[in-house]
């Protein structure tokens, strides 16, 4: 068996910026409140003149981590593309971005994991190079939300919260002395809890609700093909299911919560982040939240984050680095990385 570690990390955000107070142009709102309950200041949304969209920005990321990995497109095995805001309904980002990158004819592999995405992806990633079957794999979470959401009082509680971007890394097999060392990823755990679907869900258009159906009923009511989340529900079991994920891994690892080096959670509020880090009793500098700027950007979160952190100097060599998510679906994960 071999162990897979990150080799490169990119990120991209659209330039356009949105502040909390410029939501009042569409609904009713407040900096105040959003602040207060989410932590958000501003987040990216694509201005559509830019050509930017989820493959687009997810292609974009991918250049930067592909070449701060030392290897070129032609070197990359396969791809792994999270994203629960694709261009098209089929098919996924994965074949998008293998064409604009250029690639040669390898596999790509769409996952459906919300916010999770990026923990599923990059655990998916690691099997591949565990067993010698790939040695470079791009991972990349990247999302479109603005093209989707509710902008009206109506849709406040879900549209403040989500912005656009996208993250990718590339995960490579090990040398036989950094194997040895004990570097890379370390192991990756990952659940689901199926019967709590509709509450964080975009249910249409979809096969039980075909565009047509709902163009014919004509109803203004009608909110399915817009996201719906049940906050309160969701916050309640997102702050248990992320600390279950750490634990499984410091447990899985005979490690602790005093080795965390740097813990990246998935960036859904920073009062969820801030109750983690209270519980690990983390300082600040381990902990790297970014959703202030940002936004909840679902599955490129998480490595938008990582890329950011390493990018600020603010992971080091050894260091042991937690990645962790929870999402729609339900679904959770993380990933025990030895940098
Ligand atoms: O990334 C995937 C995982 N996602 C999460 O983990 C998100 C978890 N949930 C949350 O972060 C929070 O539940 C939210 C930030 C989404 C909402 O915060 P909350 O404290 O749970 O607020 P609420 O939904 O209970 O709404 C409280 C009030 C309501 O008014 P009334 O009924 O008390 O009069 C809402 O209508 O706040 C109102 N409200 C708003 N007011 C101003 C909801 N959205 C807004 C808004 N601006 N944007």
């Amino acid at each position: 068996m071999y162990n897979s570690k990150i080799t490169g990390l990119g990120y991209y955000v659209p330039d356009n910026i949105v502040k909390n107070e410029d939501l009042k142009e569409f609904m009713e709102t407040s900096d105040e409140w959003i602040q207060e309950r989410t932590g958000i200041e501003e987040r990216r949304w694509i201005d559509p003149k830019t050509g930017d969209t989820t493959a687009v920005m997810g292609a974009k990321a991918s250049r930067i981590a592909i070449e701060r990995a030392g290897l070129t497109k032609d070197d990359i095995d396969f791809i792994v593309f999270a994203t629960l805001s694709p261009d098209m309904y089929f098919p996924g980002g994965g074949v998008q971005v293998q064409d604009m990158l250029d690639m040669p004819t390898i596999g790509a592999l769409d996952v459906r994991n919300q916010c999770s995405g990026f923990i599923y992806a990059m655990s998916v990633a690691d099997q591949f190079i565990k067993t010698g079957m790939y040695k470079n794999i791009l991972v990349i979470g990247a999302e479109n939300h603005s093209g989707g959401l509710e902008k009206s009082t109506r849709g406040r509680g879900v549209t403040v919260i989500f912005g656009d971007g996208a993250g990718a890394a590339v995960l490579s097999r090990c040398s036989d002395s950094e194997k040895s060392q004990g570097k890379g990823i370390l192991s990756s755990h990952l659940h689901s809890e199926g019967k709590h679907a509709k509450e964080l869900v975009l249910e249409g258009p979809s096969t039980q609700r075909w565009v047509p159906e709902i163009l014919e009923a004509n109803n203004p009511d009608d909110v399915s093909y817009y996201p719906h989340m049940n906050g309160q529900f969701v916050f309640k079991h997102a702050i248990g299911r992320f600390s279950e994920a750490i634990m499984e891994g410091l447990e899985a690892n005979n490690l602790q919560k005093e080795d965390i080096d740097m813990l990246i959670p998935h960036q859904a509020n920073l009062r969820i982040a801030q109750f983690i880090q209270k519980k690990f009793q983390l300082s600040d500098d381990k902990v790297h939240n970014n959703i202030m700027k940002y936004g909840n950007t679902t599955a490129a979160s998480v490595i938008i984050a990582l890329t950011e952190a390493w990018e600020l100097g603010k992971i080091k060599d050894n260091d042991l680095v937690v990645l962790a998510a929870f999402g729609s679906g339900f679904t959770w994960g993380s990933v025990m990385i030895r940098w």
